[in-house]
Formats: structure tokens, sequence, C-alpha cells
């Protein structure tokens, strides 16, 4: 059967020279048993027509936002309803730019804004148009949001440049959507528990010890296993970020606040995936009243936080464990230890000595190490992408 049978695909056709390449795309797409509705912005139409759409895809194409109704339906707001994959190839600066702004000026913006289906994007343009920070700005911004970013292709450009840009291959586009499609339901029915950001440790009312821990990369994991169909449990230490859809959130601050919430979802569990930089040690004694000044020096007492992965670890059944190891020095030698001593499948492994990547940064650059002494190393990314790894390979795992 083919993989893309009974889904509807709105297909977004933006204006650049690879127009004429969402042709084959929108073929392709049909071929492999997808309902294909095409909307072009106004730019589009000047590279190819909307005739040899509706030729390819048998159906309507929309264009324009106040063409006469034929029915009674809002139309973006119909294609916006029924499409269970939105996908934009070619897309241009401009309209990455405009999702990113949320910005819905035309039949193809409007229904992006209006819709809830995945949105997947091929961006296709020149290579200083796409290495422009503003667009690598806007196109993080969507990757945080879940988008899917096709990486464009390098090779000679239509304006006799050559780099990144090009549009991949129309084949390569919708094997991207069949693969999306395929792994969307991978953690059906799974019971995943998400640690995220740091813990703090009160020392008074008004202070505390804490970490640099944002939570970017829990929440990513969170958002990539809600939308991969998982019932998702996000245990956060505070954290600014929104709440991802569709995932049960416990906030607590103190690392015994945290092993008590993931503890309590622990038996029912399929894996447990440990992104939180849990304090190692709380002050011995909290103060109830706010610590006055007094001498020159002040010393505080700490005591051992429980390791809840390790916990974890001791009465580990069916489920999977991941670890996270943030490291200074020594990566390996550390993650590898760490995996043994707390009885992991695997763990993700960074130095946080790099400026580029760890905490507080949308990238993470990491080595994994699996129980099986498989290691694979993976080159700086976004941690939306990272995310999708890590639960590939957890996936892999389950039983
Ligand atoms: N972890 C935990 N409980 C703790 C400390 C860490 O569950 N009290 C988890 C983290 O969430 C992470 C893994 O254990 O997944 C490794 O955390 P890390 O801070 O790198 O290691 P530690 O075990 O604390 O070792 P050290 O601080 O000595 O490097």
């Amino acid at each position: 059967m083919d993989s893309l049978t009974g889904k509807k695909i709105v297909l977004g056709v933006t204006g650049g020279i690879a127009a004429y390449k969402a042709v084959e795309i929108a073929s392709r797409l049909r071929k492999a048993g997808a309902e294909v509705h095409v909307v072009m912005t106004r730019e589009a139409t000047e590279f190819v027509t909307e005739l040899t759409f509706r030729e390819i895809t048998r159906q309507p194409v929309s264009v324009d936002m106040w063409a006469k109704v034929t029915n009674f339906n809002v139309e973006h707001i119909a294609l916006a309803t029924l499409a269970d994959y939105v996908l934009i190839a070619p897309a241009t600066a401009n309209i990455i730019a405009k999702t990113a702004a949320g910005i819905a000026d035309d039949m193809l913006t409007t229904t992006v804004l209006a819709t809830k289906a995945p949105l997947i994007m091929a961006p296709a343009m020149n290579t200083n148009m796409y290495e422009n920070p503003v667009t690598q700005k806007n196109i993080a911004e969507l990757k945080s949001r879940g988008v899917q970013i096709i990486e464009p292709a390098s090779g000679a450009l239509a304006c006799g440049t050559s780099g990144k840009g090009r549009l991949p291959e129309p084949a390569e586009i919708v094997q991207y959507v069949m693969d999306f499609a395929a792994g969307e339901q991978r953690l059906k029915g799974r019971k995943i528990i998400v640690t995220a950001g740091g813990t703090v440790e009160p020392l008074d009312p008004v202070r505390y010890l804490g970490n640099r821990s944002t939570g970017k990369m829990g929440y990513a994991i969170a958002a990539e296993a809600a939308k991969q169909g998982a019932e998702v449990l996000l245990v956060s230490g505070p954290s600014n970020l929104p709440v991802p859809t569709g995932v049960q959130t416990v906030r607590i601050q103190t690392a015994r606040e945290m092993q008590a919430a993931v503890q309590a979802a622990y038996a029912e569990a399929d894996a447990v995936i440990m992104s939180a930089a849990v304090a190692d040690y709380r002050p011995k004694t909290v103060a109830a009243e706010k610590i006055k000044k007094s001498e020159d020096e002040l010393v505080l007492h700490l005591e051992r936080n429980p390791d809840i992965l390790y916990g974890l670890g001791q009465t580990k059944a069916q489920q999977i464990l991941v670890g996270f190891a943030a490291e200074t020095c020594n990566v390996e030698e550390y993650a590898k230890k760490k995996l043994v001593k707390k009885n992991l499948d695997f763990i993700v492994a960074n130095d946080v000595s790099a400026s580029d990547a760890g905490f507080a940064v949308d990238n993470n650059r990491v080595q994994l190490y699996f129980r099986d002494g498989r290691t694979e190393r993976y080159p700086l990314m976004a941690k939306a992408d990272l995310a999708k790894v890590i639960l590939e390979k957890l996936a892999a795992l389950l039983p």
C-alpha cells in the first residue's frame, strides 16, 4: 500500500524559480496515494500556471482570497481543516519570514496560520538569502515551533552562483513527507516521562541555588514525543518556555520534588528521559527568614540530593532509561561511567564548555553512548532536530 494513501496534503507553492519542481512534487504525492490541494502565491503563478497543477492534482487550485465562492466553506479555513499535512515547496525567504512572524495576507499564509496540521517547509533560495542571519533566525524559530524544515541542497543555483539553497529533488521531498507520516505515530500509546530545566534549592525565602539550564532540550523532546503520539509527562523545573501542545506538565522546584513526581509515574512508564540538570546538593537548612549579612564570610552547608536517575536504574523493569551528561572535560570517559553506574540504555553527552552548544542556546552537539557499546557522534544541530534523533533511538529500543 502507498504510504500516503488517503492523506490530504495542502501543497503550498511560492514564487521561486524552483516552483516548476513543485509540479513533479504534486505528481509524486498523488502517485503515493495522497489527495493534493495546491495553494499558490501570486508570485508563484508567474513561474508556473494554476492549470498545470489543476490537471496534475485533479483538484481546484487556490490563489485568490477573493475568488468567486463555489461553496459555503470559507476556503482558507476549509483547506486548513482538511489538511493532514501542509507542505510548502519551494518555500521562499519571504514565506519563511511571514510564517515565523504570523503574517496572514494571502491564501497560503492564512491557511498556514489557521491549520493545526503539521507544517513541512522546503526552503529554496539564493545562498546569501539562505545564509542571512535573519533567515536563519526565522528557520530556527519555526523549528522550535515544531515546523519540519527540509534542508536545502548545495550546488549550482539559477542566479548563476553556487552554494546552499537549492530545492532538493522532488523524490527526496516526497520521501521526507512519507518518512514523517510514518514516524508521526511511532510512539503511539507509549508513556514517556521527560524531565527538563534545572532544579532550584532554596536557601531562604528569597534566595536559591540553581544552574544555567533553561529547559530547551527537555521541552523540545517533550513536544516531539507528543507529536509522535506518546503520552508525555513533562516534569519541569522553573522555565519560561511555553508548555508544548498535548503534554501533561508538572512543575517542581527542588530535586526531591522532581524525584517524587517522576517516581509517581515510573511504574507505568515505557521510558524516562532525564534531560534535567538536577542539583546534586541542597542547603542543609533553609532559613525561615531572609538571611541578613553580618560576617565577612558566609559558609553554606550543603547536603547530597538523591540521584534520581540512579534510583530509577536500580528499580528498572520494562523502562528504557535515557540520561544526559553535561561535561566540561573528558566527555567520553565520564559519560560512559554514568551510563554503567546509572544502568541506562543510552546517554546523550555534550561538552557544555563550547559556547555554541549546550545550555541556554538553540543548538547542541552530542555523542550518544549505548549500553551495547555503540557510539554515535552528531554535528552541531538544532535541539528540535536532536529531539527527533533521541526519540528515534529510543523507539528502536522499545519492546
Ligand atoms: N541526575 C539525576 N539526579 C541527580 C543528578 C543527575 O537524575 N541528582 C541525572 C541527570 O538528569 C542526567 C544524569 O543524571 O540525566 C547525569 O547528570 P550529571 O549532572 O551529568 O551527572 P551526575 O550524576 O550529577 O555526576 P557529576 O555531577 O559528578 O558529573
